[in-house]
């Protein structure tokens, strides 16, 4: 039988969000997309690099960033992140890609290929505190047309905390990878927070290019800064717009402009209790 079934998720007022169930795993619909055997198979490089992270988390950001450090270019072009996003397009599209390749995933360790912890590949993961998540991926689920939701604020917050939608639970997600840094000390992996990126992006940069070991100076860095505000790169994505909103308001702390106080004191007790053992923090404000 396959691993792989179209469902319709509702949140909590009926309204209906169409994800693929691909070993139990909520994926998104992709048209072209490997599933997660695909995935499974793909060939990794000892030099590839891994972007991980948890959908509407800074990807698209810290793709470019890291792409711009490693190339030691400013790249004017469109944000191409999706050449190589591994559970959305097949593995030629990326096969022919020179080393080091820059791949990305919102995948968990056991979703990908073994040589990625076998060959120890460099791995980013960025992550990003899960209330201005829960409205980032609200807003986004809203404007791709495969899942087609059309639900109200009011009805999502809750069915989104208990991994309903795509890519299941923000809080299965990051205490997963947590463990996977646990059980593998010896993997090279860079934890980066999209609010620390926010409050000082050099800081953040240097930290980058220490990890992938590569030098590149104050004046280049400063460069990249410019040319990955959310602004400089919605303008290039505009040049082929796909009507996918990847680029909406680029802060911390707009949850609580959508968060009302009972929906805020109801995440906070189910938050606590299930991170009680976490020693991750989160910052909610800059
Ligand atoms: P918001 O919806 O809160 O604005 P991803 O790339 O993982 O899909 O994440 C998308 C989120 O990152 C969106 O958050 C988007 O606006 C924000 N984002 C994208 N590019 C950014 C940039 N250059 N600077 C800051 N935030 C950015």
């Amino acid at each position: 039988m396959s691993q792989r079934q179209i469902v319709e998720v509702v949140d909590d007022g009926g309204d209906a969000a169409t994800v693929v169930r691909d070993h139990g795993f909520p994926l998104p619909n992709f048209p072209d997309g490997p599933g997660i055997d695909g995935v499974r198979s793909v060939k990794i490089r000892d030099d590839d690099i891994l972007l991980i992270t948890y959908p509407k988390s800074g990807t698209h950001w810290v793709f470019e960033i890291a792409r711009e450090i490693l190339s030691g270019k400013i790249i004017d072009d469109n944000v191409s992140k999706g050449q190589a996003f591994m559970e959305m397009v097949p593995e030629e599209t990326y096969t022919d890609d020179p080393s080091p390749r820059f791949l990305n995933s919102h995948l968990l360790m056991k979703h990908l290929p073994d040589d990625v912890r076998k060959k120890k590949i460099k791995i980013i993961i960025v992550l990003r505190n899960p209330k201005d998540v829960a409205v980032s991926l609200y807003n986004f689920l809203k404007t791709l047309p495969h899942v087609n939701y059309k639900g109200e604020w009011k009805n999502f917050v809750r069915p989104f905390f208990h991994g309903k939608f795509i890519y299941g639970s923000w809080i299965d997600y990051v205490l997963e990878w947590e463990q996977v840094k646990k059980d593998n000390p010896d993997l090279p992996v860079l934890t980066l927070f999209y609010e620390d990126i926010k409050e000082d992006q050099m800081r953040e940069m240097r930290k980058i290019c220490e990890f992938l070991g590569v030098e590149r100076t104050d004046d280049f860095l400063s460069k990249v800064c410019d040319n990955t505000t959310i602004a400089s790169m919605k303008t290039r994505q505009k040049k082929d717009d796909s009507g996918i909103q990847v680029y909406r308001k680029g802060g911390v702390g707009d949850w609580k402009n959508w968060f009302t106080v009972a929906q805020n004191e109801w995440w906070d007790q189910h938050f606590q209790e299930r991170m009680a053992d976490s020693p991750l923090q989160f910052k909610y404000t800059l």
